[in-house]
């Protein structure tokens, strides 16, 4: 077996994706010269400058007004501020409102901060649940809203889901909270910069962003937050960020941000479409091997993310599948979680009721702006001798079958 250890192919972009030439030339221009923004000297007026034009950057592509982006430290922090802040805002207005419903598909980030408010302020969380492909029927939406009336404090349902790219319906889900007086939070990091995000559009609260998604550096994010959204902050200190994010601002990261984002948006169509065709050719290859099942809703007419491909195949696991991938040079992300040392489905395909035999047996492909037509070829050329390799691995450590 060759190795290509030194040319990887990198599958991976929705993990992390490579920045963009201009986002490390607009951080080091940032970083190269002093100044704190809230400093009042020259220095510190330039360093302010910079953080608002970010700022304008961002909200002009993602639809927003400048002081609806409040700067975070990642697509985590930004999510545990919308989901803990705005529940304690709510329910200091009403102590009843102590509801957070969110999809049962969420990122821990939105999962877990909601299960905290479980545990230690009283929330109660309602999951919705989600079709086979991983979508919310905004009529499940509406019916949680209406058993829990007058408690619900948010609801949280993501843009597009991180492991199998389904997209959601996320105007219709905005009106029905609209209808309900509800606000309603939307976790974009995976949809930001890769489709259309309208942010004073779609009639949402807020909404999360992380800058490693789509070009721009690692631990750097924002909530977009309309102005009339009570919230309160989860750090105390010197009142930056609408007194909603204290401590000085990251201006070289609001800069490689803002500039990632600029360029992610400006070739948003052109690169949507060469991805969906790489992802679709992966699709259509991976079918052929035996045992496959496609998941999510790439391959099934529905609205999903064009640079992700989740896939499953029967009788192996997916950590298995990715090591084997990874020493022939390709590297992707397995959607299975070991629990206690035993592989289990992803609480995304457990949603989806996808079949356990398969679900532990998945890998997720996401593509970049360095991705090709050879990228897919190499994975295409491995993988069906990998997925046999894999079964046979899995029957003799088990001794089954
Ligand atoms: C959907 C989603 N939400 C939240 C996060 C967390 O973002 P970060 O790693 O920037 O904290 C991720 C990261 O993978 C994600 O995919």
């Amino acid at each position: 077996m060759t190795s290509d250890r030194d040319d990887p192919v990198y599958l991976d972009h929705a993990a992390d994706t490579p920045m963009v030439p201009a986002a490390l030339a607009a951080m080091a221009q940032a970083a190269a010269r002093p100044g704190n923004a809230a400093s009042l000297h020259g220095s510190g007026r330039r360093a302010r400058r910079v953080l608002e034009e970010s700022r304008e950057s961002i909200g002009r592509d993602l639809g927003a007004r400048p002081s609806e982006v409040v700067f975070t430290g990642g697509g985590t922090e930004s999510v545990n501020l919308a989901i803990k802040g705005v529940f304690w805002a709510r329910r200091a207005e009403n102590p009843a409102a102590t509801t957070v419903i969110a999809s049962a598909v969420e990122h821990h980030a939105v999962l877990d901060a909601a299960e905290w408010l479980g545990e230690h302020e009283g929330a109660t969380v309602v999951l919705l649940p989600v079709d086979g492909v991983g979508r919310v029927d905004p009529a499940d939406l509406r019916s949680a809203l209406e058993e829990a009336a007058g408690t619900v404090a948010l609801v949280s349902v993501m843009w597009a889901n991180n492991e199998v790219g389904t997209m959601q319906p996320i105007a219709e889900l905005a009106a029905e909270c609209a209808r309900a007086g509800v606000p309603m939070h939307s976790d974009a990091t995976q949809a930001a910069g890769h489709v259309p995000v309208d942010f004073d559009g779609s009639g949402l609260a807020a909404l999360t962003i992380a800058a490693h998604k789509f070009g721009g550096p690692q631990g750097v994010g924002a909530l977009l937050i309309g102005r009339n959204v009570a919230c309160v902050p989860l750090a105390h200190g010197g009142g930056h960020e609408r007194d909603l994010r204290s401590g000085t601002p990251n201006v070289a990261g609001a800069a490689g941000m803002a500039a990632a984002l600029e360029v992610a948006v400006g070739r948003l169509d052109e690169e949507a479409a060469r991805h969906a065709a790489l992802r679709d050719r992966l699709i259509e290859g991976v079918r052929g091997i035996e045992g496959s099942v496609i998941n999510g809703g790439a391959g099934h007419d529905v609205p999903a993310l064009p640079a992700i491909a989740h896939v499953s195949f029967t009788d192996c696991e997916g950590d298995s599948l990715l090591m084997l991938l990874d020493a022939r040079g390709i590297e992707c992300a397995t959607g299975s979680a070991c629990s206690a040392g035993v592989a289990r489905a992803s609480h995304v395909l457990e949603a989806m009721r996808a079949a356990p035999d398969a679900a532990r047996g998945s890998l997720r492909f996401s593509f970049g702006p360095e991705s090709t037509d050879a990228d897919v070829d190499r994975v295409l050329a491995a993988l069906g001798q990998v997925v046999e390799r894999a079964r046979a691995a899995g029957l003799a450590s088990t001794g089954a079958r």
